[in-house]
């Protein structure tokens, strides 16, 4: 190569480097924008003169936080945007520990913004340790709402990839009026013992796609609220946590139905539940529908495979009344592992609405508790049908 040719490419290099684009994305680096990497200052002055500038962009950008550490107040970053917008994080972001400071209950929030992507190997560090002993929903319906770490409030088109959520004072990630929303890759980390720290919280959305993620915490790893409609959970590890669960529905009056619901090649491990659908028992009517579970495996579970329409944690209710939301179109297809629990599979439908048209189908399950006790299973209120192979035999009493 002449060292001429040479030069002209080192110069387009030089000039590619100091343009603020990357691809065809206009870049904004918020170190660029008053940004200080030195864990202590907020950096949500230059979230947010980046996210004005982003989001009025009429071509797409991208707002860039680079590695390193940053202390972050309470955000939300709103649209709608004129262009497609991205935010990579590759740093870690923490919030503050004083749950006093917050004005909502999200640390940070997306809104209203389509073609929304949210990048990077970097972390969201909710610093719950200093705030788990304040949370105190899971006893009580008056309570102290803490921040969740991050809020998806109305997102169209939206990607969520990379990324981790550590040690989320409350809900890791509560996703509500969302349309054709996907995580991949996406890490969730807090103790088995944090109170309420549930993975992904989804409500009223349609089109939510939880692909090849990794979910450890102390309470659900995922868990479908009323309203959530046509969501894919795929290649997802769970544990320790609460398992996967459909509900609670049926606890407030007005609720939407809960169909279309797809999870498959999961592994739980270590967790108190499996695949669960909850309702509690109260005179407000639901319905559930089309809940389809395939190819799970199940490491030390706690009642792998559970229709329980008497949940009532706490005795906030009254267990004499029956749950009045309709579960019906429900599989649960080639799971096998281990139990913890003697009873692996509990079928408890509602006596005024049994499950209709529920199908078991290729169950191999064994007892990993230190007895020889066998495992066993407990229906009512339902007669499903039959495909493949079970063990332990279900609903044969
Ligand atoms: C869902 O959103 C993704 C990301 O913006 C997009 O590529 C895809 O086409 C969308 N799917 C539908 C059905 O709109
Ligand atoms: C199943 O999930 C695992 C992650 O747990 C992933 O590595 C694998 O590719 C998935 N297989 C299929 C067939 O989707
Ligand atoms: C249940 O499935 C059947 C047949 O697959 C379908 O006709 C029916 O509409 C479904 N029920 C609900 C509530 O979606």
């Amino acid at each position: 190569m002449g060292g001429r040719r040479m030069k002209i490419i080192e110069t387009t290099i030089v000039l590619l480097l100091s343009s603020s684009s990357i691809g065809d994305a206009q870049l904004f680096d918020v170190t660029k924008y008053g940004a200080k990497e030195d864990g202590v200052t907020s950096i949500h002055q230059a979230l947010m003169k980046t996210w004005e500038l982003a989001c009025t962009s009429t071509s797409p950008s991208k707002i860039w936080i680079p590695k390193g550490k940053y202390a972050l107040k309470e955000v939300k970053f709103s649209g709608p945007c004129k262009s497609h917008i991205e935010l990579q994080l590759d740093g870690i972001l923490i919030a503050p520990t004083d749950t006093g400071s917050f004005k909502t209950d999200g640390w940070i929030s997306f809104e209203n913004i389509d073609q929304f992507t949210l990048s990077g190997s970097g972390t969201f560090d909710g610093q719950g340790m200093h705030a788990w002993k304040f949370n105190d929903c899971h006893k009580r319906l008056k309570c102290n709402v803490l921040p969740m770490n991050l809020r998806f409030d109305f997102l169209t088109n939206a990607i969520i990839q990379g990324v981790t959520t550590l040690n989320s004072k409350n809900f890791h990630v509560n996703v509500l009026g969302c349309k054709n929303i996907t995580f991949l890759d996406f890490n969730v980390i807090t103790p088995e013992d944090s109170p309420n720290t549930d993975g992904i919280h989804i409500g009223r959305s349609d089109g939510v796609y939880i692909t090849d993620s990794n979910i450890k915490t102390g309470d659900d790893c995922i868990s479908l609220g009323d309203g959530s409609k046509n969501v894919h959970v795929t290649g997802v590890e769970c544990g320790p946590g609460h398992g996967i669960s459909i509900g609670s529905l049926g606890r407030y009056g007005n609720e939407n139905p809960v169909s279309g619901v797809w999870v498959k090649n999961c592994t739980l491990t270590n967790t108190d539940n499996g695949l669960r659908i909850k309702t509690w028992p109260s005179s407000n009517r639901g319905i559930a529908s089309n809940m389809h579970f395939e190819g799970i495996k199940m490491v030390n579970v706690g009642n792998p495979i559970l229709i329980d329409q008497q949940y009532c944690p706490w005795n906030q209710c009254n267990t004499g009344i029956s749950s009045l939301v309709q579960i019906s179109n429900v599989s649960f297809k080639n799971i096998w592992g281990t139990s913890s629990t003697p009873v692996a599979v509990k079928l408890a439908c509602s006596s005024k609405l049994p499950c209709k048209n529920v199908v078991i189908g290729g169950i191999s399950l064994s007892y990993s508790g230190s007895t020889s006790e066998t495992l066993s299973s407990k229906c009512s209120n339902v007669v499903p049908s039959f495909s493949g192979t079970q063990s332990p035999k279900v609903c044969s009493t």
